[in-house]
């Protein structure tokens, strides 16, 4: 008993010491501070990044597509092997073969803006391409930091095709490949966040910049909301493999997030992220944080997390576009209740285009 209590005292003291002692930091030769001296040779880069392709610090059509290539890098990988060697920039070392591949439609556009910009760094290609996710990421308000680590070696091989998953495959086929690479279904929604600032060129090539909610630009949870809204339109040329009907004229709906907010197995993680954004930022962020170092040796990377820049924050409720409310939800989740949402008000709005794409 005495023991039991002078070990909890002992706990106690060892978490207060935590607390307060300071962060070993060191101050780079460019005056910025971090963690480790390894990590100084990231803040020109971050520079150049925010210059050269974000536009100087936007959440354009850049930064979403440096998210998506992030992803489509790092699933290259399976747990059991002979899937490619996951986040380690083969996409954009090896772009020649891999944006061939039918689903990295339109990732020529971003693999050629980062081609120039990666050459002028000294960083492996998986180092570049995780570090321009993570910044492209921070440039939207309401996303959560991520983390970053260093010292990926540089891609053998490009990966092999058919390992990214597309808007027509079913629930079962891409939790199947999520389970591959070794995510959960709750990892797999988690990372769904991102289509939050996100938008296709391709599904219909005669609307490109078609955003998949009506805030592209801000990591909110509004796509969870707007996704689960009744569909009454396509936004282009009719119905497009891929794309189910839209509730809001100017917005694409892809049938794989439509179909994944419906399904049992997955409906409960769509709707717990709907108004709860600091939980969808920490659901995100630990996704992310596994998605960016998949097939890596992480004994040998060194955290530089305190090198990507602090996101804005996002702390209003979300709300139903105007003309749209409760009635017009596809409630999926009968476990728990559907959260409580006000209307913007006014008439239905036209979704505007990313710009760029
Ligand atoms: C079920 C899995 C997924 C499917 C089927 C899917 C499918 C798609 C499609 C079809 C597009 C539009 C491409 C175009 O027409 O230009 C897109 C865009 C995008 N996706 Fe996904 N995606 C999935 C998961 C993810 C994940 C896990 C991430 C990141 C962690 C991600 C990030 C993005 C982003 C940021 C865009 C917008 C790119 C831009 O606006 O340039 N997606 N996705």
């Amino acid at each position: 008993m005495a023991f039991a209590r002078l070990t909890a005292i002992l706990a106690l003291a060892v978490a207060a010491n935590a607390a307060v002692a300071p962060t070993r930091q060191v101050t780079c030769a460019t005056g910025q501070k971090t963690a480790n001296a390894a990590c100084c040779a990231l803040f020109p880069v971050v520079d150049l990044l925010q210059s050269q392709l974000f536009d100087g610090a936007e959440c354009g059509e850049e930064a979403h597509s440096a998210l998506r290539l992030s992803f489509h890098d790092a699933i290259g990988f399976s747990i059991h092997g002979g899937k490619g060697g996951g986040a380690d920039g083969s996409i954009l070392a090896f772009a020649d073969t891999e944006t061939a591949f039918h689903a990295n439609g339109g990732i020529d556009e971003i693999t050629d803006g980062q081609t120039p910009v990666w050459k002028q760094t000294n960083l492996t290609a998986g180092d570049f391409v995780h570090l321009a996710a993570a910044v492209g990421t921070a440039n939207c308000p309401g996303a959560p930091r991520l983390e970053f680590k260093l010292g990926r070696p540089a891609p053998k091989a490009p990966a092999p095709d058919l390992t990214i998953p597309e808007p027509t495959d079913s629930v079962t086929s891409i939790l199947a490949r999520f389970a591959d690479a070794g995510f959960s279904p709750r990892e797999a929604v988690a990372l769904l966040a991102s289509h939050t600032v996100a938008a296709a060129d391709v599904v219909d090539t005669t609307i490109p910049g078609t955003p998949f909610d009506s805030t592209p630009f801000t990591f909110d949870s509004q796509v969870f909301l707007e996704v689960l809204l009744k569909g009454k339109l396509f936004p282009g040329n009719g119905s497009q493999p891929g794309e189910v009907l839209s509730p809001l004229a100017g917005e694409m709906r892809l049938q794989s997030d439509f179909v994944i907010s419906q399904d049992p197995r997955t409906a409960c993680f769509w709707q717990a992220m709907i108004n709860n954004q600091q939980f969808m930022m920490s659901e995100f962020k630990n996704a992310m944080a596994k998605l960016q170092v998949l097939g890596q040796d992480t004994n040998k990377l060194i955290d530089c997390s305190d090198v990507v820049p602090v996101p804005k924050t996002f702390n209003q409720n979300i709300k139903f576009p105007a003309s749209f409310s409760q009635k017009d939800v596809q409630v999926a989740c009968k476990a728990s209740a559907f959260p409580k949402i006000s209307t913007v008000a006014g008439p239905a709005p036209t979704v505007p285009p990313v710009p760029g794409s």
